[in-house]
């Protein structure tokens, strides 16, 4: 196993959209494995694999709160969302910065496990949130491009101070 390399906002690659898996293969399993161990030593609920400038349709999550129950999802989509709820949201790729976004309260959607066969979750809480949060990674957005302008140039200036600060 390894731990990736996490891309920081406001790095373009982080804007890729990334392509649907077409086999869950062997690679496949060993880039959930990475990601998942990379999500866990991070610490994070979620990641994308996006965020690990991989453009293919993998996400991981563990909202559990020993850490212990991993969800791996291919070529994941959600195909119902009920409700709307506000709540405080992070991400590994903007480190230090916690906002809130409005997003549904309720999710089913449909994707693909690391055995390739067809699974389905209804999702709410954290869970539901993880879930909007991540696979908005893989079409490309970062969840504050859903803040005002002002907060998001704020932002980009902060974490770019970060990186010079930090290199
Ligand atoms: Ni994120």
């Amino acid at each position: 196993m390894a731990i990736l390399t996490i891309l920081r906002y406001p790095d373009p690659r982080l804007h890729t959209i990334a392509s649907p898996v077409a086999h869950v293969d062997d690679g496949i399993r060993a880039l959930i494995r990475n990601m998942a161990e990379t999500m866990y030593a991070a610490p994070g609920v979620g990641l994308a694999a996006t965020q690990v400038n991989v453009h293919k349709r993998v996400i991981v999550m563990d909202v559990s709160e020993n850490h212990d129950q991993l969800i791996a999802l291919i070529n994941p989509e959600i195909i119902a969302s009920e409700g709307v709820e506000e709540h405080e949201e992070g991400c590994l790729s903007v480190p230090g910065v916690f906002e809130k976004v409005r997003r549904a309260e309720r999710v089913t959607a449909t994707a693909l496990d690391m055995n390739g066969e067809p699974v389905k979750i209804d999702a709410d809480g954290l869970l539901a949130i993880c879930i909007q949060h991540e696979i908005d990674h893989l079409n490309g957005k970062v969840f504050v491009e859903y803040l005002s302008q002002l907060k998001q140039s704020r932002i980009k200036n902060k974490l770019k101070k970060h990186q010079r600060e930090t290199l």
